[in-house]
């Protein structure tokens, strides 16, 4: 690069854009592509940059469907640049069915009841995971990753829920078909609960995602096929024994996600005392289908 070019580079890289000069907007292919070589550092470790970009392209593939909004990148862009190669930041969004649970009704203080005993209200809604927000080394620590996220709940949300604070950031992102329908989204972050939850909507730095019930369950698989053998009778303990367990196949992982998507549905939809009857009949106490 000539010294001249580095310099125009160095002031560009140095300056901090206004935030109203910027906006978010789903990548072009070649903006895609710049984004997947700019994680090798992060994502890639321990990889070629060429395996790395192979891996990408494999799953961009696998991703990409033709339903619009299913998977997308998107980049915070210069207003006066769209397609640039330069982009700040970006991220991708992952669009999935959802359930949401609404309480109907304000319990009042002195309502003896449970909690899961006020009116619920169960939908089907449309739901976003959100992944590889990233910021170039050369852009970090001036606000441009949390203002993608703070852009993003305005395109994936309706327009109708939320304000856009026009006089800070101009005019709105522009929703692209598919998009501005979301009633949840979900992200896991890397960077600890703070930064997150500083990205809401608004210029205020609250109201973003939040840590919430957080639940993980680890299957170790060992421990479950050992455990399996115990359980077994000695005849079927004969016949397992070569092969104690199988890997599900497709369809059978999709069987069972099946099962697992109802199982959240009655999660829902029943009050945990039914569930708590309904699972534990005929179980003995403290089983593993004891809800406590
Ligand atoms: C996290 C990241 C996207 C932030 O990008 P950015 O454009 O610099 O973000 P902003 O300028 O809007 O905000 C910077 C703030 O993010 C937070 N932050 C950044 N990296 C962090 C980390 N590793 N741990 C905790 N907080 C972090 C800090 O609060 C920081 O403010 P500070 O520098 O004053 O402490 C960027 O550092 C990055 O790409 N990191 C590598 C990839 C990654 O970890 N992505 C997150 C995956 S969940």
């Amino acid at each position: 690069m000539s010294p001249e070019n580095e310099a125009t580079l160095a002031s560009f890289n140095s300056e901090v854009r206004p935030l109203s000069s910027l906006t978010i907007i789903p990548a072009t292919p070649e903006q895609v592509f710049e984004s997947q070589k700019r994680t090798h550092d992060e994502w890639g470790k321990g990889q070629t940059l060429e395996a790395h970009l192979k891996r990408e392209a494999n799953l961009y593939q696998y991703l990409i469907s033709s339903e619009p909004a299913k998977f997308t990148v998107w980049v915070l862009v210069p207003r006066d640049d769209l397609q640039t190669l330069d982009f700040l930041c970006s991220c991708e969004t992952h669009r999935h069915a959802a359930i949401a649970s609404t309480n109907l009704a304000d319990r009042a203080h002195d309502d003896p009841s449970p909690p899961s005993w006020s009116p619920r209200q169960v939908e089907d809604v449309t739901g976003y995971g959100i992944a590889s927000v990233f910021t170039p080394k050369r852009f970090r620590r001036r606000g441009y990753a949390s203002h993608m996220m703070r852009l993003l709940h305005h395109v994936l949300a309706p327009p109708s829920s939320l304000s856009f604070p026009v006089a800070y950031w101009g005019s709105p992102p522009v929703i692209p078909p598919g998009f501005g329908s979301a009633r949840v989204s979900y992200l896991y972050s890397d960077v600890g609960r703070k930064f997150y939850a500083s990205c809401g909507p608004g210029i205020e730095e609250d109201g973003g995602w939040i840590v919430q019930s957080a639940k993980s369950i680890i299957w170790e698989v060992d421990a479950l096929s050992r455990a399996l053998i115990v359980n077994l009778g000695q005849d079927s303990k004969a016949r397992m024994q070569d092969r104690p367990w199988r890997w599900l196949d497709e369809k059978a992982l999709g069987d069972v996600l099946g099962l697992d998507g109802v199982a959240c549905r009655d999660e829902l939809t029943q009050p945990r005392q039914a569930q708590r009857e309904r699972l534990g009949a005929g179980k003995k106490p403290n089983s593993v289908c004891d809800i406590a």
